[in-house]
């Protein structure tokens, strides 16, 4: 049991010593002021005490070099705590170009997760060593909280929108998965595993998957099941905007705004499609709220990225 025991969870992505850092400055930091103030208020007490009754302290007019001590240092320490800590959160909030993308659909009480090559898995999350991953999540029914210990990240789930959070496995292994926001009476048991594989175990495993369909392949089908491609169509009958090359591209709305058509903006259309109609189309296309999952949601989404790669490719 006691070599079980350790105080702080491995390290075992390429932010966690920096996160680490952070922390044990801020407990250091805390440390140091909790001792000098103790130590002052029982030193003075015994220094200053009242040795007899007829002692009458002297009396103090304030000091101009205390006040402007206890000021500027309290300054400059909070100000190093604010420009390290937005660094650090700055870095974690910015996924690196070309990163793995993993879809997470957290509900009452487990994770659902989805590879663009379509496998699936439910409380395990693989994933290869030294490629950073993305995390597109969202909640099917209350709030959840990502959390990997040994990665350092901790991410909220959240119903009716999309989060990210980005990670670098930096030693395979398997670690643990929280649920860290309470959600309701089996929260607790609404943990995993994410393993970290080689390069080469992890292309075994994925192709090992016996589901076969990629995201795209099965959002794709969704498309023509749903009916969107009858009005998305690149030709110009279409009564919907050509959705080909449309991701993470600007896009210019009815009311003159230009909007970035990323992950939460076609969520938002699909399931509102009168919040920001695109220019010069009329705001015909129903609702789709109710009919489609969250997990269908992301597989439309995987669909129309790769259509604007396939149009990026030609150019
Ligand atoms: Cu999900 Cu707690």
């Amino acid at each position: 049991m006691p070599s079980e025991f350790a105080l702080f969870p491995q390290r075992a992505s390429t932010i966690a010593g920096s996160v680490d850092a952070l922390y044990f400055f801020l407990v250091g930091v805390s440390l140091f002021f909790t001792v000098l103030i103790f130590a002052m208020v029982f030193g003075f007490a015994i220094k200053y005490r009242r040795r007899s009754e007829e002692e009458l302290p002297r009396p103090i007019d304030g000091s101009m070099r205390l006040e402007v001590m206890w000021t500027v240092i309290p300054f400059i320490l909070t100000m190093v705590m604010f420009a390290w800590g937005a660094t650090l959160y700055l870095r974690n909030s910015r996924p690196p170009d070309g990163s793995l993308e993993v879809y997470v659909v957290g509900k009452q009480w487990m994770w659902k997760l989805q590879h663009p090559e379509g496998q699936r898995e439910i409380n395990q999350l693989h994933v290869p060593v030294n490629v950073p991953v993305r995390l597109i999540m969202t909640s099917e029914d209350v709030i959840h909280s990502f959390f990997v210990p040994a990665f350092r990240i901790k991410q909220d789930v959240l119903p009716g929108r999309y989060t990210t959070q980005w990670f670098q496995a930096t030693r395979p292994g398997e670690y643990h998965l929280f649920c860290a926001e309470y959600c309701g009476n089996q929260h607790s048991g609404m943990i995993g595993t994410v393993t970290v594989l080689g390069a080469v175990e992890y292309e075994n495993w994925l192709g090992g998957g016996a589901s076969g369909e990629s995201m795209a392949s099965t959002g794709e089908r969704l498309f023509q099941q749903l009916g969107c491609s009858g009005c998305h169509r690149s030709d110009a009958a279409g009564r919907g905007p050509a959705l080909e090359g449309v991701f993470n591209a600007p896009v210019k709305l009815e009311t003159g705004e230009t909007v970035i058509a990323d992950e939460p903006y076609i969520r938002e259309s699909i399931l509102n499609p009168r919040a920001k109609v695109v220019v010069g189309f009329r705001p015909i296309m129903p609702t789709f709220a109710g009919q489609v999952s969250e997990e269908s949601i992301l597989q439309l989404i995987a669909y129309i990225k790769t259509l604007a790669r396939a149009d990026r490719s030609k150019r």
